[in-house]
């Protein structure tokens, strides 16, 4: 596979992001201006369980592109399965595939599903190709934009569905790899700037996720807002994407730590929710 395709895969979903971002681009030149080596930790995305975009399909075009299969993540509060990818040039980004369980949803939140996943079936069907490469994972909305009433609904179950079922599949967010910056060199300093810029953190379980002893830090923004016009004509303000930033510590081998830790993953996915940033409890999913 040609270093040219994953470069121009890397910034179709850059472009993408930004579109529905765009403090993103405001936040990386916040940095890119003195670390000329800025690199991208991991890409993440969200999907549900079930063809056509399970994870077992998804992941062929990755695969295709070089990456292999790294870990797998379960998230049992948020009813999601994960992988986690790595690509044999270390210098490709990493990638987090995300899925939720679907059968865990109630069943009027699963009849939502099944009628986008039911036009997801359809399109695979008349237009394979679209499924068939890389550029599956920026097709956006397999589906008609749902009902604020369905998107409301979801919500209240699964902020995560809520998100997938509005903007489909898409990067959800972009992750400045804190060792690849000359400076600041700690998360702690890369927190400061952001702030100082302007852009409010993710404070669900701490600004910080992580430790060195886990071997990864991480730490995001609260998702930028759009309006979006629903399915049923109304417009509506809903949060899109986060920017995260993760730095890495060596393990005992002396090899920077891959993975992956469930548990800071799983707080930083609120960063999408739409009350977030409060820090407090949540039992919603
Ligand atoms: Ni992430």
């Amino acid at each position: 596979m040609t270093r040219a395709r994953i470069d121009a895969f890397f910034e179709a979903l850059w472009r993408d992001y930004v579109s529905i971002a765009p403090s993103a681009a405001g936040i990386r030149a916040l940095f890119a201006a003195d670390n000329p080596d800025l690199a991208n930790d991991h890409v993440a995305f969200r999907s549900f369980d079930r063809d056509p975009i399970g994870i077992d399909r998804l992941e062929q075009p990755l695969l295709a592109l070089g990456y292999r299969r790294l870990a797998p993540y379960r998230f049992e509060e948020k009813q999601l399965d994960a992988w986690a990818y790595v690509h044999a040039d270390p210098d490709r980004p990493r990638i987090f595939l995300s899925a939720l369980r679907t059968v865990s949803l109630s069943a009027p939140a699963r009849a939502i599903v099944d009628g986008l996943l039911a036009q997801a079936v359809q399109l695979a069907r008349d237009e394979p190709a679209r499924f068939a490469t890389e550029a599956i994972f920026h097709a956006g909305r397999l589906w008609r934009m749902p009902s604020w009433d369905d998107y409301q609904l979801l919500l209240a179950e699964s902020e995560y569905a809520a998100w997938l079922a509005v903007f489909g599949l898409r990067a959800n967010h972009f992750t400045i790899a804190v060792n690849s910056l000359r400076s600041p060199a700690t998360l702690e300093g890369v927190i400061e700037r952001v702030e100082a810029a302007g852009h409010p953190l993710n404070r669900a379980g701490g600004t910080k996720k992580g430790s060195p002893a886990e071997l990864l830090e991480q730490a995001s923004t609260l998702a930028d807002r759009i309006a979006l016009r629903f399915g049923d004509g109304r417009v509506h303000e809903v949060p899109s994407c986060y920017y995260e930033f993760a730095r890495r510590y060596p393990d005992q081998s002396g090899e920077l730590y891959q993975g992956f830790v469930a548990a800071s993953a799983d707080r930083i996915f609120e960063s999408t929710d739409t009350g977030a940033g409060t820090g407090a409890g949540r039992a919603r999913r």
